[in-house]
């Protein structure tokens, strides 16, 4: 039986999703860092992939004025420090030194990458599209580097690599390796 749902959190059964944090500059250089868990691929050629920001975020303010940020796919491992990024603002914080996380130079942004994380797609801002009450950031991917065990043929190894995923009200979850098909 089907039963009526409020749509006061409709994007919640669209989760689990995973969680990834976006590192960005400042117009002085330092660097920001905020989970997202919005995000996705949009074109291919082009390589685009599209964030989705709400204007009141900090990292919203830092994109626009260095137009780049780099996407950091993270372990599960690194739930703790994402919660950290996605619950506290750069506007009052150094979330890189309160997290430890290590920064490391991208290839070809002045946006450094996060160490911890497996694999990074370095983006040049293309576009803001105002959507509501979240704007739809799109990014030119200009460089993806990863951990060499992290992949093969380009599919993540996710008995070694577990993914972050939030599954919504502060709970993050991973995948399971042994559930699969083949085909
Ligand atoms: C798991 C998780 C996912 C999030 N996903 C998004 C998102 O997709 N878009 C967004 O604008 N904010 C998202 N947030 C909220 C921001 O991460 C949060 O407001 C953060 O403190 C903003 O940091 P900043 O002000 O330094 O940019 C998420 C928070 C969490 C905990």
């Amino acid at each position: 039986m089907k039963v009526n749902k409020t749509l006061a959190h409709f994007y919640h059964y669209a989760f689990p999703m995973q969680t990834a944090l976006v590192t960005c500059n400042d117009d002085k250089g330092k660097t920001n860092i905020i989970t997202l868990a919005w995000h996705t691929p949009i074109s291919r050629t082009p390589p685009l992939y599209g964030i989705s920001l709400s204007p009141k975020r900090y990292s919203y303010d830092c994109i626009q004025k260095t137009k780049e940020f780099v996407i950091n796919f993270i372990p599960y491992a690194l739930a703790p420090q994402a919660h950290y990024c996605g619950t506290h603002s750069g506007r009052n914080n150094d979330k890189a030194k309160n997290t430890h996380l290590t920064l490391t130079p991208s290839t070809k942004l002045k946006t450094p990458l996060i160490a911890e994380g497996y694999a990074h797609l370095e983006c040049t801002l293309v576009k803001t599209i105002p959507i509501g009450d979240h704007d739809l950031i799109i990014g030119e991917v200009v460089a993806a580097t990863a951990d060499d065990h992290a992949f093969t043929n380009d599919l993540l190894n996710i008995e070694q690599q577990q993914p972050l995923y939030y599954i919504g009200d502060n709970k993050y979850t991973t995948l399971d390796p042994a559930a699969r098909h083949e085909f």
